[in-house]
């Protein structure tokens, strides 16, 4: 299984398992944002791995930070060459090490199922995020009647260990974007394989948000300024 918490065997492996299992969490989350970006934007990966998530990124000419919580991970991602920084952090964290509004784009794919509240992880996004700037991601989903965890046992973890996922409903990620800042503008809902035979089916959904632009408070009667040929902002 690929979606689990690493170890330097795995790290080693995991893109060989990745492409195994058809993960598409980063072909589908570049999808839904590639007519969003541009070159020469500054991405950051939350949960970078091995650089899967950001690889169309950076081939489309934006400069990629990664952050992951091992040391293992960072290392087979620094090994590709790419990544302009990469730095080790622990997502359940806060603040990560950067400073506000210092990114254009944040991608994040095959990392939100390991967290049950996703809350704080958007609020820390909203604060990276310029204004304007979006959110390209994938979590476990959730259909209406489901159960939220999924416990994946030893005989598919390749670790000995059960491994506990969390699925999220749409409606509780739009609540979170939304409480932070962040626009829902597109979805899509796939399939993550658990393993290579495909047996093992895990619901995940990718999610493309955009931060709004901040409303400057003005004195009564100024409107907000808004980008130039905003509509009434022409005289005559
Ligand atoms: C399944 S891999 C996904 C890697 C890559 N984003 C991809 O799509 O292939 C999950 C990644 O999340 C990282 N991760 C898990 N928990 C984390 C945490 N609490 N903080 C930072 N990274 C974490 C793991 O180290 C691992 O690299």
């Amino acid at each position: 299984m690929h979606l689990r918490p690493p170890s330097r065997e795995h790290a080693d492996g995991y893109d060989d398992e990745a492409e195994r299992c058809g993960w598409l969490g980063p072909a589908v989350t570049f999808g839904l944002a590639f007519m969003h970006i541009e070159p020469g934007w500054s991405v950051l990966d939350l949960g970078i791995g091995t650089g899967l998530g950001s690889a169309p990124f950076h081939r489309a000419g934006c400069r990629v930070t990664g952050m992951d919580i091992s040391e293992e991970m960072l290392g087979a991602c620094r090994t590709k060459g790419w990544a302009a920084q990469l730095v080790r952090h622990d997502l359940a964290v806060t603040p990560y090490p950067f400073q506000d509004a210092s990114f254009d784009c944040v991608v994040s794919t095959g990392v939100f199922q390991f967290f049950r509240d996703l809350a704080p992880i958007f609020r820390e996004v909203s604060r990276l995020l310029r204004d304007g700037g979006v959110f390209a991601f994938v979590t476990g989903d959730r259909a209406r009647g489901k159960e939220q965890t999924v416990v994946v046992g030893p005989g598919f973890t390749g670790t000995g260990l059960s491994v506990t996922m969390y699925c999220h409903a749409i409606g509780e990620v739009a609540g979170w974007l939304e409480t932070s800042g962040l626009r829902p503008v597109d979805t899509l809902e796939f399939t993550a394989w658990m393993d290579p035979e495909r047996s093992l089916r895990f619901p995940v959904r990718a999610y493309l948000a955009r931060k709004e632009r901040s409303v400057r408070a003005g004195p009564p009667g100024v409107r907000p300024e808004g980008p130039p040929g905003a509509p009434g902002e022409r005289e005559g």
